[in-house]
């Protein structure tokens, strides 16, 4: 349950949306709309949604572009271990604010590109490698580079099975099929938030099988 009181359900408090994490998260729009993509955090519906998402005995996860932590209580709450989970924020007030929120769970406060040299640094890799990636960007509002080198990032260090979970307003992918094309992804629609504020759809990115198999087959170096 979360050390702060006006989070948890039993004080009457509201799991996802508070009025803290909305005035922050305005105050941060209303200084870079574009990199917050968003005028509120998401809703508790999109977050169950994302998570439902994770695959089955997942350990590892890194959660990017977390904002105010609408994710990262649901990562929690399902059972993620705040040390399995590192969480990255690009924007010094919301990682702060991450930082205060979630005491025992690792913030670091950089750029997603990074993620895996992150991943790496904070020993998250140390018992094998992410499970998956769980992303709250705005990807829609980026650049195609700047997309193509966050999922580079992610996929290098995913696990063979893993997923980057991802949601969009948009009608279709925010990862473009070229772009998919490129890193060797494949992908699925996962559901719809109909109740998010806008509402939103979920996809999931996976490396494409033959890509899986041929990191199986590849003889171990001399
Ligand atoms: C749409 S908001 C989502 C916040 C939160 N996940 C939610 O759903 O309420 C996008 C967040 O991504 C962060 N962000 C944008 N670009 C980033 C980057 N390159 N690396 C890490 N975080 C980034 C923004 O600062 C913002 O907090």
């Amino acid at each position: 349950m979360s050390s702060d009181p006006s989070l948890d359900p039993r004080h009457g408090g509201e799991a996802a949306i508070d009025l803290h994490s909305i005035r922050t998260f305005l105050r941060q729009w209303m200084r870079d709309p574009v990199k917050m993509a968003s005028v509120t955090p998401s809703g508790r519906q999109l977050a169950r949604l994302m998570v439902e998402q994770l695959p089955p005995g997942c350990e590892r996860v890194v959660e990017v572009g977390a904002g105010t932590g609408v994710f990262t209580r649901a990562l929690l709450d399902a059972g993620i271990a705040p040390s399995k989970l590192l969480v990255v924020e690009i924007n010094p007030d919301l990682a702060d604010f991450l930082c205060d929120r979630f005491p025992g769970v690792a913030v670091a406060c950089a750029d997603a590109r990074h993620l895996d040299t992150l991943a790496e640094e904070h020993g998250l890799l140390a018992g094998g490698k992410l499970d998956a990636v769980v992303s709250g960007l705005g990807m829609l509002s980026m650049s195609s580079s700047l997309r193509c080198d966050i999922l580079r990032a992610a996929f290098a260090a995913l696990g063979d099975g893993g997923r980057f979970i991802q949601f969009t307003y948009g009608p279709t992918s925010p990862v473009r099929r070229h772009e998919r094309d490129a890193l060797g992804l494949r992908m699925h629609r996962a559901g719809f938030a109909p109740r998010n504020l806008p509402p939103a759809t979920v996809y999931v990115y996976q490396r494409l099988r033959s890509r899986q198999i041929a990191s199986v087959r590849q003889p171990p170096r001399p």
